[in-house]
């Protein structure tokens, strides 16, 4: 049973506070603590990327090297102790829209440059979290606005990319547990895949050391040998590929994209667009691949169009650096055809309404849904909330691996529990409205 929402008693937010903390990478990042009239207390800290977005909001890191190498985040925690409290002490703790919008206006920058996209977060997740305790019900439900889902997790199980040193040029290879038929299945068949997938590796005397995300980095260089050892790995747990368990990959393409062409490391010439669709397409057609993210750069546009009218009724194509969880940037896609599916890290915009709004244009548009984690994490679960909250079908965290992960892949189990033996789970489900659209 979902618990009911109680009635709201009348509340204030009367004391908030920020600090520095570590996150996975032992990196410096924001975490906040928002009190309200009624006792109740909030906290959440902030993610961050490797792999950025050049149209993402802006973190605030304080670039004196002789701290944390210049990481640091003093000056973003003075931005909520200092300029954001008193603007948001005493206000509606229930009125989020209101609460971000105030955000957005205080800070008076497109990218949220000048408090921080990092301070701005932290105040406005931790606000939400106080919201929930001081209405009674989980955070899950108090993000809801639809009927919430438990999503299909798309689990990182070899890495390459700016995560990791192997020298794959793609970031993330995943599986997705498509024919689990509830949230903590999926981790079961997640948990045997990736234990068949380090054996492989081991015996072949590669690398099993993890990459940021907890993924194996191995010293493979081209794609298809690390979808070769996926579908032997699936194998070897004894699944079907492509019927238990299906691929998909995270190209993360603006990263090798140079001077209008893409390099890659086993293609020496540079590549226009429509070579790497060719190369993305025959990837597609040799395995049982159901999801690409980022195939193309985050400005490649006309590419991005082409890359959807060959491949975008087959296979999710989902959009992250091109997209950066910015209305503007997915509504410009959703005109041009543009990828059908959007990825979504709050970090990437900077408020909890902007994060939901997106989300919620996305499924208008019957543009999938990924909820994601970053490559640097912290053991906030507010994400694993977000995802069941707004049903968005799909959540990528990393790899079943390290306690940043697990604290948001426990969150979905507690959740699980809460929502009882018929928890709705989304499954293949996810991916369906996706490639329906294109073809
Ligand atoms: P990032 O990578 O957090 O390093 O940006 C995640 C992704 O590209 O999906
Ligand atoms: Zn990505």
């Amino acid at each position: 049973m979902t618990p009911a929402r109680r009635r709201r008693r009348a509340a204030s937010i009367t004391h908030l506070w920020a600090r520095e903390v570590l996150d996975s990478r032992g990196r410096p990042t924001v975490e906040v603590d928002v009190g309200l009239s009624d006792g109740s207390l909030g906290r959440a800290s902030v993610p961050s990327g490797a792999s950025t977005g050049r149209h993402e909001s802006r973190e605030l890191r304080d670039g004196d090297e002789t701290r944390y190498g210049g990481f640091g985040v003093r000056l973003a925690v003075r931005n909520v102790t200092d300029t954001i409290a008193p603007a948001v002490i005493g206000r509606d703790p229930f009125d989020q829209p209101g609460l971000d919008r105030r955000l957005i206006e205080l800070d008076g920058t497109a990218d949220k440059s000048r408090l921080g996209a990092n301070a701005i977060l932290g105040v406005s997740a931790a606000v939400a979290r106080a919201a929930a305790l001081a209405e009674g019900v989980p955070l899950w439900r108090y993000l809801s606005r639809t009927a919430p889902a438990l999503p299909l997790p798309m689990v990182n199980v070899v890495s390459g990319g700016l995560h990791a040193t192997g020298g794959l040029a793609f970031q993330d290879f995943l599986i997705l547990p498509i024919g689990a038929a509830s949230y903590s299945e999926a981790l079961e068949v997640v948990y045997a895949v990736r234990a068949a997938a380090g054996d492989l590796l081991a015996e072949r005397g590669l690398s099993v050391l993890k990459a940021d995300e907890g993924g194996f980095g191995p010293a493979l260089d081209r794609p298809e040998a690390v979808l070769d050892l996926l579908v032997a790995a699936i194998r070897r747990a004894g699944r079907r590929p492509g019927d238990d368990v299906a691929l998909a990959l995270d190209v993360a393409a603006s990263h090798f994209f140079e001077d209008g062409a893409y390099r890659l490391p086993d293609r020496p010439a540079p590549m226009p667009s429509e070579d790497l669709v060719d190369r993305l397409e025959s990837l597609v057609d040799g395995y049982p691949i159901v999801s690409i993210e980022d195939g193309l750069a985050e400005d490649d546009w006309e590419g991005w169009a082409v890359l959807t009218r060959r491949l975008g009724h087959r296979v999710q194509l989902v959009g992250d650096d091109l997209f950066t969880t910015n209305a503007a940037r997915l509504e410009r896609g959703i005109e041009a055809g543009a990828a059908n599916a959007v990825l979504v890290k709050m970090n990437q915009i900077g408020t909890v309404t902007e994060t939901i709004d997106v989300l919620e244009r996305a499924r208008a548009a019957r543009y999938g849904t990924v909820v994601s984690a970053r490559s640097g994490e912290t053991e906030d679960s507010f994400l694993a909330d977000l995802a069941v909250g707004t049903a968005a079908g799909q959540i990528k965290i990393g790899s079943l691996a390290q306690s940043e992960r697990l604290a948001k892949y426990n969150q979905l189990l507690r959740i699980e529990e809460e929502l009882g033996r018929d928890a709705p789970f989304v499954g293949a489900a996810a991916l369906a409205s996706a490639s329906r659209l294109v073809g």
